[in-house]
């Protein structure tokens, strides 16, 4: 019997159960993967609160594991049994043990990058390559706005900021986030329970603006993204930590503001241009560009309290589960 986490309903962490399920073999196309390490990501919350839908109820949750392949199914080429893999596309289930993918969303790991490594690269690493390598590509000496920079996704943003050569301003909750997001390759920082984040970003930038802020808090920092963009520049508005934004043209009109909601899924296909992606992350890791191992550990049986950690803005870095 493999245990897995599942939810019958929306609602707060109390809702995610320790269950047990029957796991079979690995029909056409198919891998079953053992995992090591199960990656927390804020999609995770908005799936369990229903800010995302899921497609039925009981519904499992995740979509970003590492592990090892026990088995594979007719027609499965590219992927065999032993390799080490990660994934980040798939139906939600990652909460688990074990469990059977589709193969072709498997992302074979290097020698030299560890599971734990892994873990906290595949989902939040490629999500720092496509926001600055495809959504809004940086060439170096840009100066950005960046919110929550000392998140999961946030301190590999610093680090590959750093590498490019870009004067990234980090926008935090803390003095001890600053210190952080500084010590992974922010330029700058605005603590955001004490800075008014347009005000800084003028200051720093001579009263210019950026070309470009990166979003994924959403309702809360809409205004102080837009008003820190100078004249033609885009709002990457990536995700929505503190909810959904809703925003009226006029506002865009203002500046002739460009605006973009980018997902991992339209970007990391087809395959072979998600594994282009997986191979420039892992090599700015085996460069040394970017160092990261998991913050904060807990077991799969404590998947709750990672969520009450991931909401509370207490976490850095990122969180994962051990089977
Ligand atoms: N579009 C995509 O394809 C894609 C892919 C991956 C991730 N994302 C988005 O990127 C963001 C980062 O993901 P992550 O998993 O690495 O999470 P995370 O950044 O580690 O955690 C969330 C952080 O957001 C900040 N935050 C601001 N307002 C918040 C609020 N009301 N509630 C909770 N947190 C709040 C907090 O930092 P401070 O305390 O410093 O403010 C908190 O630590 C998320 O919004 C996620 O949805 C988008």
């Amino acid at each position: 019997m493999n245990r897995v986490i599942r939810f019958h309903q929306i609602g707060g962490p109390e809702v995610l159960k320790l269950e047990t399920v029957e796991v079979g073999a690995p029909g056409p196309g198919q891998a079953r993967v053992r995992h090591s390490h199960i990656a927390v990501n804020f999609i995770d919350v908005y799936f369990r609160t229903g800010q995302y839908p899921v497609p039925s109820f009981p519904s499992g949750l995740g979509s970003d594991a590492v592990g090892v392949v026990e088995a594979v199914g007719e027609g499965v080429s590219d992927i065999r049994v032993g390799d080490r893999v990660g994934y980040l596309l798939g139906p939600l289930g990652a909460y688990a043990d074990v469990r059977v993918m589709p193969a072709d969303v498997l992302i074979p790991l290097p020698d030299g990058i560890s599971d734990s490594t892994a873990s906290t690269l595949i989902m939040k690493g490629m999500t720092a390559q496509y926001l600055f390598r495809q959504v809004y590509p940086l060439k170096g000496g840009e100066t950005i706005l960046y919110h929550a920079a000392a998140g999961g996704v946030g301190l590999i943003a610093c680090q590959w900021a750093r590498a490019l050569g870009v004067n990234m301003i980090g926008v935090v909750s803390s003095d001890e986030k600053a210190a952080i997001a500084k010590a992974h390759g922010c330029a700058h920082t605005i603590v955001s329970t004490r800075e008014d984040i347009a005000q800084r970003v003028m200051e720093i930038t001579d009263g210019q603006g950026v070309p470009v802020v990166f979003d994924s808090v959403g309702k809360d920092t809409l205004q102080a993204s837009l008003a820190s963009l100078q004249a033609r520049g885009t709002l990457v508005s990536n995700g929505t930590s503190s909810g959904p934004v809703n925003i009226d043209s006029r506002m865009l009109a203002v500046k002739s503001l460009w605006l973009t909601r980018p997902a991992m899924v339209h970007y990391a296909k087809p395959r072979a241009h998600m594994l282009d992606m997986a191979k420039e992350l892992f090599d700015k890791v085996l460069a040394g560009n970017i160092v990261s191992e998991p913050s904060h550990v807990f077991s799969l049986t404590e998947a709750g309290q990672a969520h009450r950690l991931l909401e509370s803005r207490k976490s850095t870095g990122a969180i994962v589960l051990m089977p």
